[in-house]
């Protein structure tokens, strides 16, 4: 979702800038531009669509500018076009904007402050650039005009603001959506998400809410609303700039698929200590000890993750546990119990529904507890604890790697938590995900059949569905929100037995029908199942697990634990919805209307 990038410097502006959105793509935009300051004044560039074409445009101007700000834009207000794409200027052309996040009260601010101006577009976003020039006309000081301006906004934002007299600032301000100043020698930069400037630094701050910044070339000063300078030490990002590029790979979604036997072993390296027990954070342990019940938050994949996670933490760690869709939960919070622990799942760690339900607990005196990709992340920084997941960056839209290893983080976390209760059981969660990392290999090295399989199931098909029962129920979820997200497949995850209960009417001739059998207690139900929807004439195919297999199963699986088969069963859900995806000639790692870091509510 929307992206930012800002520097200011001696060197040319535009490579950064354009560079920097590009490493930005991944985050899902409709719209992309920059502006730059030079001698002559500003220029704008802005494009609908792509990077490429935004490349295009910029390069049919030889100006140069050694500071600017640009952006990609994920349409909230507004359709995609250039008008309503950033950065946005003010009336007389001075001031010129780039704002991710919603502003709340832009109607109030239009009629109380803008009644006498005509605005270019019909996003929020506009609304401040006028509204600091207007306040600029009052107070004759742009510091204080900006200032001003960032205290009547109410809603979420990261802005950079540039002013066409002033060569040596941005003003940078931030509220509840993601942004970073990146710390240079002699240039310093502003981005939403380190991986857009990681190429020119590694040193970062980090902004809190409501925090203003001025950012010059040699210097960069935070200041609170009420204009107290805060003193703050950076942090180093230790990430590879090469683990953002995609190598040989066609994409990274195929990349990143190919990389989880590698993420799961990192895993358990990250979380064995030298005696190859768990090892982990003494603070989570005692505080998953002290809760009477879990409430798991998350969005999209990770909440499909977080129904797994349920499964162990019940099953293994007898904690009763609660999934939750951060959408919901915050406007319709069921009835707590008296030691609850929240536990929220993001790969991003900046996704805004999860971000207002930790908000509200925070409110509440509750703790909660972080898994995420990203340590520095907004979820992280503001929970109690945080769990990493250790990944690596995940750039495709549609998640595969996370969601892998969101589920062996929180295996790890139960069968912890269960041992430190004295619960035992013979289960060892890192010696199993050792045997789960070969047999994703072993999967991964299938893909011509997997690849066909995708063409006899997906080739014509406009919907799908996939069935499941307990473990696979869940995954089969997965698997459908794969598909769907990627290519565009109307497609369905549902309990095996649920199907005959009213979305069988919807089985014709034809029908991909796509069934789990990774379970042994309902092995034979979810064939009965299979048997229903073949009998309408449905297009079947079973996964299952070695010794559960029957004659005629279209793939049969590795054998691993039963409570991890989710973690190898999806392997193929998720290549068979890549090629699918690819067949169908759609944009496999930036699908349509669809974003990476939903940073909005
Ligand atoms: C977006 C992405 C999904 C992701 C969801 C939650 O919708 O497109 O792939 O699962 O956000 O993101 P998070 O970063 O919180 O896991």
């Amino acid at each position: 979702m929307c992206g930012i990038v800002g520097y200011i410097g001696r060197n040319d502006t535009k490579e950064v800038l354009l560079n920097g959105l590009e490493k930005l793509e991944y985050r899902g935009y409709d719209s992309a531009g920059i502006a730059t300051l030079s001698n002559h004044g500003v220029d704008v560039f802005k494009v609908k669509g792509r990077i490429a074409a935004l490349r295009e445009k910029v390069a049919e101007d030889d100006t140069f500018s050694n500071m600017g700000i640009g952006h990609t834009r994920w349409a909230t207000h507004g359709a995609p076009s250039v008008e309503n794409a950033h950065p946005h200027q003010s009336a007389s052309g001075r001031f010129t904007i780039v704002h991710n996040g919603v502003i709340e009260n832009y109607q109030d601010i239009r009629k109380q402050y803008l009644a006498d101006v005509n605005l270019a577009s019909e996003t929020d976003t506009e609304v401040i650039v006028q509204l600091v020039e207007v306040l600029y006309g009052e107070l004759n000081d742009v510091s204080a005009a900006f200032r001003k301006a960032i205290e009547l906004l109410k809603g979420s934002y990261a802005v950079g603001l540039i002013d066409a007299e002033d060569q040596e600032t941005i003003y940078v301000a931030k509220n509840r959506s993601p942004l970073l100043v990146g710390l240079g020698d002699g240039f310093n930069v502003v981005a939403s998400d380190s991986m857009a400037t990681l190429k020119v630094t590694d040193r970062y701050l980090e902004l809190e809410d409501k925090e203003i910044v001025i950012v010059n070339r040699d210097y960069v000063e935070v200041q609170k609303l009420n204009g107290k300078v805060v003193d703050r030490d950076p942090f180093t990002v230790e990430l590879d700039a090469m683990d953002m590029e995609k190598g040989t790979y066609p994409h990274f979604m195929l990349k990143e698929i190919e990389e989880q036997p590698l993420v799961i072993r990192k895993i358990i390296q990250e979380y064995q200590d030298e005696n190859d027990e768990i090892k982990l954070d003494e603070n989570i342990r005692r505080a998953m000890g002290e809760v009477d019940r879990i409430y798991i938050i998350a969005a999209g994949t990770s909440y499909h993750a977080g129904l797994v996670g349920k499964q162990f933490l019940e099953k293994l760690a007898n904690v009763p546990t609660e999934v939750h869709i951060a959408s919901e939960f915050s406007y319709n919070m069921p009835l707590l119990s008296e030691k609850p622990l929240f536990v929220f799942i993001s790969q991003s760690g900046e996704t805004a529904d999860s971000r207002s339900v930790l908000v509200k607990i925070k409110e509440l005196g509750h703790p909660a507890l972080t898994i995420t990709n990203v340590p520095g992340s907004t979820l992280s920084r503001e929970a109690n604890y945080t769990l990493h997941l250790h990944a690596g960056p995940e750039i495709a839209v549609a998640s595969t790697k996370a969601y892998t290893a969101q589920i062996a983080v929180l295996a790890i976390l139960a069968v912890d938590t269960a041992k430190a209760k004295g619960l035992t059981f013979d289960f060892n969660p890192l010696q199993e995900l050792g045997i789960v990392a070969n047999a994703m290999e072993s999967i991964t090295d299938l893909q011509e059949e997997i690849e066909q399989m995708s063409k006899d199931y997906f080739a014509e098909t406009r919907n799908a569905f996939y069935i499941g029962r307990g473990m696979d129920y869940f995954v089969a979820q997965e698997a459908s929100l794969k598909l769907k997200e990627i290519s565009y497949i109307q497609a369905e995850g549902f309990a095996g037995g649920e199907l005959k209960h009213g979305t069988i009417a919807l089985i014709e001739e034809g029908t991909p029908v796509i069934a789990l059998a990774t379970q042994e207690n309902v092995n034979l139900s979810i064939r009965g199942n299979v048997q229903e929807v073949a009998a309408r004439g449905a297009n079947t195919c079973i996964i299952s697990l070695k010794g559960l297999e029957q004659e005629g199963d279209a793939m049969v699986l590795p054998k691993v634990h039963e409570l991890l088969t989710p973690l190898v069963s999806v392997v193929p859900m998720q290549l068979l919805a890549y090629y699918a995806a690819l067949h169908r000639d759609c944009d496999v790692d930036k699908p349509r209307n669809l974003a990476k870091s939903v940073t909005v509510e």
